[in-house]
């Protein structure tokens, strides 16, 4: 009782205090007590390219073990310049126009903290990735939610238009979507665009999962010029080379935001690690083919994901792009996903 006490005395921040971690925590250690196949989080379980492994183990050697420049290594930024030309179709200056961040995640952070003030709006679409959410909220940004319908997770533009509001200073885009899969149209995009620029709001688009699509073609919103000066794009090499755990990603966008995004992760971060930007400069060079595997790998399992749930009774809701899947089921079959969840793995 006296330890309880002591505990509930001490002091927590205001903003930490309804944020709770996703059931994905409490699930994924169930599931691993009982040797299970864990599908619930977005873990890449394939080997990194030998190319990036060895990359980051010669700059392990050679000593590169000092905080690099606040923007990242020069040889990553340029490497970034040159496939954001050629596959984002997205010009940028390597010196002024790219953050190299701590992860996706980290550029995200940086994203929100450069250009939002507490009661600022945000626009999301829903179903949504927690973490986008979740930080939106630790800085006290309110929230106005957009519905994705299935099958095809399309939004209704007079939904869209009504969640504009004059406090909304962003729209957050996730293209390929974590969890729906949706891989925004270009006609989608234009008009998120429009929208965005009608009420000055900057666009953050996370597409982190750009490489993992299935036939239909991957979009960023800042190839249209009508969008550039207000999108800050976000990715990162966790999905693409499979090493979420090495914490490379980077923003790119205006020379403006992105002088302030650079200061924030100096002073968030500091800098990603220093050996892994140099593996991940190595994996960037990699050819054609090895994305079109990749792509091959992750389809081959789609196939088998989506015919298995159909086997077993869920009306799956088959993907175009990165590695989730959402499946129906019977209104009367169980409550709600958590009760569905539970009921599996017990
Ligand atoms: C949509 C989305 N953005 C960002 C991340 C995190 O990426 P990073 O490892 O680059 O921080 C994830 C990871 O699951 C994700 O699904």
């Amino acid at each position: 009782m006296k330890r309880k006490e002591r505990l509930v005395s001490r002091p927590i921040a205001e903003r930490v205090r309804n944020i709770r971690q996703s059931d994905i925590r409490r699930f994924s250690a169930i599931c691993a007590a009982m040797n299970g196949v864990n599908l619930s989080q977005g873990v890449c379980d394939q080997p990194a390219p030998d190319a990036v492994k060895e990359a980051a183990k010669r700059a392990i050697d050679a000593d590169h073990a000092t905080y690099t420049n606040l923007r990242g290594i020069i040889e990553l930024r340029r490497a970034i310049a040159a496939k954001m030309q050629d596959f984002n179709g997205i010009p940028c200056d390597p010196e002024k126009e790219i953050c190299v961040t701590v992860g996706s995640a980290g550029a995200f952070a940086c994203a929100v903290l450069s250009t939002l003030n507490p009661g600022d709006e945000c626009v999301i679409f829903s179903p949504f990735y927690s973490y986008h959410v979740n930080l939106l909220r630790l800085f006290g940004v309110g929230i106005r939610y957009v519905d994705l319908v299935p099958p095809d997770w399309s939004y209704d533009p007079a939904q869209l238009e009504a969640a504009l509001t004059d406090r909304t200073k962003m729209i957050v885009v996730c293209t390929p979507g974590n969890p729906t899969g949706k891989v925004y149209t270009e006609a989608e995009l234009l008009a998120i665009a429009d929208l965005a620029k009608r009420h000055n709001a900057w666009i953050v688009t996370d597409e982190i999962y750009e490489y993992i699509t299935y036939g239909k073609p991957h979009v960023s919103v800042a190839r249209f010029e009508s969008a550039r000066d207000r999108t800050i794009t976000i990715s990162g090499a966790s999905k693409t080379y499979a090493v979420t755990g090495w914490r490379v990603g980077y923003a790119v966008g205006p020379e403006s935001v992105i002088d302030r995004m650079a200061v924030v992760s100096d002073l968030l971060y500091i800098c990603a690690p220093a050996p892994l930007q140099h593996g991940i400069t190595a994996g960037m060079q990699l050819d054609e083919a090895y994305y079109r595997k990749m792509q091959a790998d992750y389809l081959a399992k789609r196939e088998l994901l989506v015919e298995t749930l159909r086997e077993i009774g869920f009306d799956p809701y088959v993907p175009d792009g990165s590695y989730y899947l959402l499946a129906a089921f019977e209104p009367d079959r169980w409550t709600d996903a958590t009760a569905a969840t539970e009921a599996i793995l017990n």
